[in-house]
This record gives structure tokens, sequence and C-alpha cells, in this order.
């Protein structure tokens, strides 16, 4: 199955009443298990292109179909099957790390315990089993990238979008999921 397909994107914001034209005209095509990343300059539109393959931005024109659902006609199913780590990271500050993954683990459909089963898992394949109690404010940069992936992986989603996923990584200890994001787990494990 074809993970993500996008025709003719396009997308513009209004700054001080002009048009600037982030995104123009984007085709990509992505099978299940591939690896896909995209390079650019500061404000080439990467973030605003990623954010439009997740269901986070609507595009003004073009045609997006993600983990097999047409967007936005289909957007409630592809939330589910989407992980997305934005460049930000995207924990809530005041609650325990643990408490965000079993959030964002139910907010996609899981079931009490196995939120809580799917929190501790995803904790330990980035590497920090350690800071379930923490809030995210008190961690370290690069630990609060490995808990903002946690929260895409969380609920085992088909398609992980990664927006600067290796920000603030260094090479000890070793990356999150041994530095294969594949190898974290989703619901379709890849090929390769
Ligand atoms: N909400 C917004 N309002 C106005 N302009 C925006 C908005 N979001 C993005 N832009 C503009 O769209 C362009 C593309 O931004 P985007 O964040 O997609 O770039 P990027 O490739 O992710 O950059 P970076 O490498 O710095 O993260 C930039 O000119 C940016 O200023
Ligand atoms: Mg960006």
């Amino acid at each position: 199955m074809t993970a993500i397909e996008a025709e003719q994107l396009t997308r513009s914001f209004r700054r001080r009443g002009k048009a600037v034209e982030a995104v123009r005209g984007i085709d990509l095509q992505v099978a299940e298990g591939e690896v896909f990343g995209f390079l650019g300059p500061n404000g080439a539109g990467k973030t605003t292109t990623v954010r439009m393959l997740a269901t986070l931005l609507q595009p003004d024109s073009g045609r997006v179909r993600v983990a097999g659902c047409e967007l936005p006609g289909q957007i409630r199913q592809a939330c589910r099957l989407i992980g997305y780590v934005g460049q930000a990271g995207g924990a809530d500050d005041g609650m325990p790390v643990l408490d965000n993954l079993i959030l964002q683990a139910r907010l996609n459909g899981l079931g009490r315990a196995e939120a809580r089963r799917e929190a501790d898992r995803a904790l330990a394949a980035v590497g920090l089993p350690d800071v379930a109690d923490r809030l995210p404010r008190t961690l370290s940069g690069g630990q609060r990238r490995r808990v903002a992936l946690a929260l895409g992986l969380v609920h085992r989603p088909r398609v992980l979008f990664l927006d600067e996923p290796t920000w603030d990584w260094t090479r000890r200890p070793a990356p999150p999921c041994g530095g294969s994001f594949a190898r974290c787990g989703s619901r379709a494990p890849p090929s390769s």
C-alpha cells in the first residue's frame, strides 16, 4: 500500500496583507515501510508540508491520501493512524511524562490498560524508562525530544511524521530506538 500520496499541494500564508507562498505544487508518494526524508533551507516549507500531510493544516489546493485515508474527508480515521512529532515537541509541561503518554494513547482510542502498557513500551523504546514521573519541563532538551518521539509512537501509528527528528540528539547514549524508527513498532512493520 502507498502510505502517503500528495498531488500538487499548495499553501500560502497572509503576512501584512500579502500572500506568502510557503508550498508550491508538491507531489510525492511514499510506500509503506519506506523511510522518506526531505531537506531544504530554513523557510523552505518543510514544516508546512508535513503539517498538511499529518492533518494539522488544510492545503489551499491539492490532494492528500495518508494511511489509506483521503483528507480531509476521512480525517478522523487518519488521525488514529498517524503519529506526529513536531519541531517544537508537544508534551504538556504541567503533567508527568507517563500521564502525557497515557492521555495521548487514550485520545487515539486505546483502552485504559492498553494505554498504560503502550506508554511504558514507548518510553522504553526511546531509551527513557526512568522519567515516567518527571514533568517534561524538568528534562534536558534531548530527553524532551525523546519524549516527543514517544508521544508520536505511543498508539503504534502506521505512518509517523518527524519534523527535524535529529535535533538535540547526540550519539551517546544511543539514539532512540537504536536509530531505527521503524523498529519502534508500528502496526505494520516495514520489510527492511
Ligand atoms: N503560520 C504562519 N503564518 C505566516 N507565515 C508562515 C506560517 N507558517 C509558516 N510560514 C512561512 O512559510 C514559509 C515556510 O515555513 P516552514 O515553517 O514550512 O519552513 P521550514 O522549511 O520548516 O523551515 P525550518 O527549516 O526553519 O524549520 C516561511 O516563509 C514561513 O515564514
Ligand atoms: Mg520547519
